[in-house]
């Protein structure tokens, strides 16, 4: 079964076919991290109007690199719940006239449940029931999964998500937009113990995350070496956000203004933000008596959490599986391969399915309230 799955639920429009939830025939994807870059982060009106440029030829481009006329797919699966309000309409609207025009079904698909799939396109079979540690841009959840579509939530961030930390560091630090990547770049040959982040309370089971408080700590840091002016100055843009270190005596710099190469500050922080994830993971594991661990989302692609958490697993005889590099961030292939389970399961809605953009919200409505 051919299933046509599109996704553009935050800032990546892309399009995939797959086969039998298992074989990428066809892949395309548009990211707008240009556009956003020079806001330092992402803007929701800018994000909607580019999806919406690119939606249907990225459509045609997929259809025509998997050689196969839009008769040949049977159904069409769509990102539908959470993300930014306008990005999931344009998505939405184009899979439902697909779906009307094509006469095939419309399998509305939940992001967070989509990205924890990416890990059934590595090679190896993974086998339910797992710990699913989902870490991307908006969410930091982790759940204990025991089907395609059945999770049950174990933890999830206090404040801020995994990603979002990595990015507003890496605009303190002057580094850019999106921040992982940048900052992973930065760390290189850096030294990760050179500056002890804290890395929060883990909370009476240690399965409790916040990154909040890591990222006040670099900012302190930073603001304590009268480095934040100086990002500044390099990103050539003023970040308002960030309050500029009191001015200080001349001599100050001598007593206070410790320099440290931005590589260890990256390694270091980088170091922290991998430790948390690691001691939840665990605690997560523990708690579900679960020894499947699978990594996924935008900031499952660092290489140093990979290569961490992969040591942590081993020395705890639990089995790592890591979703594939490329699938990590967003993309659609994921939401191609969960849209032909929830197919089988009997998941297709009608052309009056609306998009659910908060996840609180879907929470609500799932309980009924
Ligand atoms: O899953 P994703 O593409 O979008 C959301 O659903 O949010 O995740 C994007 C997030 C961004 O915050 C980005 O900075 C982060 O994933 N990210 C990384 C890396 N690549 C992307 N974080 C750390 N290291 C990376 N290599
Ligand atoms: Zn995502």
């Amino acid at each position: 079964m051919l299933v046509l799955g599109i996704e553009s639920s935050c800032d990546d429009t892309a399009v995939a076919l797959v086969e039998d939830g298992r074989v990428i025939r066809a892949s395309a994807a548009g990211g707008q991290e240009a556009l956003h870059a020079a806001y330092g982060g992402i803007v929701p009106e800018v994000a909607c109007r580019a999806h919406y440029e690119v939606m249907m030829p990225l459509v045609e481009k997929v259809l025509k690199q998997a050689g196969v006329s839009a008769d040949a797919v049977d159904a069409v699966a769509v990102t539908n719940r959470p993300g930014l309000v306008g990005s999931l309409y344009v998505g939405l609207s184009a899979a439902k006239g697909l779906s009307w025009a094509l006469k095939k079904p419309l399998v509305p698909v939940d992001h967070i449940e989509a990205h924890i799939y990416a890990v059934h396109f590595n090679e190896q079979e993974v086998h339910y029931p797992y710990v699913s540690v989902v870490v991307s841009g908006g969410h930091t959840d982790i759940f204990f999964t025991q089907g395609a579509t059945e999770h049950t939530l174990i933890t999830r961030t206090l404040d801020d998500a995994a990603g979002e930390c990595f990015d507003k560091v890496s605009a303190l630090l002057g580094l850019g937009f999106p921040g992982g990547p940048a900052i992973q770049n930065a760390a290189l040959g850096g030294n990760p113990a050179a500056i002890d982040f804290p890395r929060g309370s883990s909370g009476p089971d240690g399965t409790q995350i916040s990154f909040s408080g890591l990222k006040t700590a670099v900012l302190n840091e930073l603001l304590h070496r009268g480095f934040v002016l100086e990002a500044q100055r390099n990103s050539g843009r003023k970040m308002p956000h960030v309050r500029p270190p009191r001015p200080r005596r001349r001599d100050a710099t001598l007593t206070f203004g410790v320099k440290m190469p931005l590589a260890d500050i990256a390694a270091s922080f980088q170091e922290a933000a991998v430790d948390i994830l690691i001691r939840a993971t665990v605690a997560a594991s523990r708690r579900a008596q679960c020894r499947n661990i699978v990594l996924c989302g935008g900031v499952a692609a660092n290489k140093r959490l990979r290569e961490s958490m992969q040591k942590a697993c081993d020395g705890r005889h639990l089995r790592f599986h890591p979703a594939p590099i490329a699938l990590c961030t967003d993309n659609a292939a994921m939401v191609a391969g969960i849209g032909f389970h929830a197919l089988l399961e009997g998941k297709r809605a009608t052309l009056d399915v609306d998009v659910l953009p908060n996840k609180d919200e879907k929470r609500a409505r799932r309980e009924g309230a």
